[in-house]
């Protein structure tokens, strides 16, 4: 029999994988509304002269990573490696430019395919979240990107982590920066890799982050952009990281930080986080400032700063420091027909019941009581309703909080109220935790608003809990 296997460098998300991808890229999604940004979708393969032109023929990606093929017209054709080109490509084909509104922000997400030696964190086809700001050119712009990031990772609850930054100078910079490097690796290239060879005609700045030649000592004591920033990107730079002070975010300066996208500008990040296995998954975000690409791509001369997260490393991190566990669709309802006789009417309730907004799911195979209650437990199933031949002679239900393992016969008529008033009770247990969120328990009295109840008398609610006793929480404190 034949055996399909996946692609190398590809995975399978299983309902588990895919309900903790979504629900990052939902908190991304919601806090890009936060900043004002707004979703675009492009297409997964574009014309490959674009990411030529973008990414850049020195690139890695470019030179050996990308995906491409000729279709049955002979265009060729690359699956993104990345998402810029094809949002800024659509920006500037859609003439989203004219508007008198900067900058447009807009955010994005799906797979991207580059074809790179596979390892943990490493794969050919990887999903990005990205975010990109095109027009204007401000400090400011750059800090609210790294802002955002920041308290991105920090609300999902990742504190190891940091921003690991540099400024590749704008265009006058480069050039002086990449002349020095050429005249200094210059006496090195016969000890130097194939690619480096080639990196040196082509763009010498990615002899930098050459895989192969990384410790090499002439790599190592390369001369520094910094010394080759302009005033004019030392000041723009200066003026991030004064903003990335007052806003007390964990940077780091790295000075060999260049990346490997050739549209790079001044500001170049990347987020790094520690595994606690000490796995190193590499990057889970990076970017930077591209002030040149729009109008490299045919568009006006428009300023940009961006950065994608890539989500499968977010997410085994994510998954390391058990942040994703609670993370999982759970049933509310699950219905038990027992006996055929019953399985009309228990039919008949699931569907009354989905169609109320209840997650709900039925025994179709008529087993047993006994392997049904089962099949509710490794569900999780809060509720379970009970449905005989007795309960369809007199139309009725039996409704077992399986946590309580309490269950009571009801008319079917009282169904509907009978599991809402369940399932609130069970969102509010008796551990007397307030509903403010605040996650403090009122036994001992104390509220989200930091009063003791027992003693002082209004709560943040405005209210005085020794007249009227109740809490914005519903609790008598
Ligand atoms: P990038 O650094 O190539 O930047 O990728 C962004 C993120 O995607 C990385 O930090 C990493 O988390 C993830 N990633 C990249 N390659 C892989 C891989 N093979 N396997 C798993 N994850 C990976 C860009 O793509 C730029 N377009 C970011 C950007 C947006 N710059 C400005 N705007």
């Amino acid at each position: 029999m034949a055996q399909y296997n996946l692609p190398r460098g590809t995975q399978d998300f299983l309902p588990e994988k895919s309900e903790k991808v979504s629900y990052v890229e939902y908190l991304l999604k919601s806090v890009a509304g936060l900043y004002g940004y707004r979703e675009i979708r492009t297409p997964i393969f574009e014309h490959t002269p674009l990411f030529l032109r973008s990414v850049g023929e020195s690139s890695d990606i470019v030179n050996k990573e990308m995906y491409t093929f000729l279709d049955k017209s002979d265009r060729s054709i690359t699956l993104r490696p990345e998402g810029t080109a094809g949002v800024i490509r659509a920006f500037v084909e859609n003439k989203m430019y004219a508007t008198p509104d900067f900058p447009v922000k807009l955010f994005y997400y799906g797979p991207v395919f580059r074809y790179e030696r596979p390892k943990a964190g490493r794969y050919r086809q990887l999903n990005q979240f990205g975010f990109e700001c095109i027009g204007v050119n401000s400090p400011y712009a750059d800090a609210e990107l790294i802002l955002m990031i920041t308290s991105i990772v920090s609300m999902l609850g990742i504190k190891d982590f940091k921003i690991k930054i540099n400024s590749i100078g704008d265009k006058e910079s480069r050039e002086a920066y990449k002349d020095a490097l050429r005249e200094y690796f210059k006496p090195h290239l016969s000890t130097m890799c194939e690619d480096c060879k080639r990196r040196y005609e082509q763009n010498p700045l990615r002899i930098l982050d050459c895989k192969v030649d990384s410790n090499h000592e002439a790599v190592l004591n390369a001369p520094k952009i910094n010394d080759y920033l302009n005033e004019k990107s030392l000041k723009y730079f200066n003026d991030v990281i004064v903003l990335l002070n007052k806003y007390g975010i964990p940077y780091e300066l790295d000075s060999s930080l260049v990346r490997g996208l050739d549209y790079y500008s001044d500001t170049v990040f990347e987020i790094v986080a520690t595994a606690p296995s000490g796995q190193d998954y590499g990057a889970i975000g990076a970017g930077g400032r591209y002030d040149g690409l729009v109008e490299e791509i045919g568009g006006p001369s428009l300023p940009a700063v961006g950065m994608a997260f890539g989500l499968e490393r977010l997410v085994l991190l994510l998954d390391e420091y058990h942040l994703l566990d609670d993370v999982k669709s759970k049933l509310d309802v699950y219905v038990m027909p027992v006996g055929k006789e019953s399985m009309d009417l228990a039919f008949e309730v699931t569907t009354f019941l989905r169609s109320n907004g209840f997650k709900t799911e039925i025994d179709y195979q008529n087993r047993s009581i006994k392997s049904q209650f089962k099949t509710v437990e490794r569900m999780e199933a809060p509720i379970a309703v009970i449905i005989g031949e007795e309960e369809v002679k007199n139309g009725t239900a039996n409704v077992k909080n399986t946590l309580t393992k309490e269950q009571v016969t009801i008319p079917l008529s009282q169904l509907l109220p009978c599991i809402d008033t369940l399932l609130r009770t069970m969102e509010e247990p008796d551990n007397h935790e307030c509903g403010c969120g605040c996650g403090h328990h009122h036994d001992d009295h104390e509220c989200c608003c930091g009063h003791d109840h027992g003693e002082e008398h209004e709560c943040c609610c405005g209210h005085d809990h020794d007249d009227d006793h109740e809490c914005k929480c519903g609790h008598n404190h």
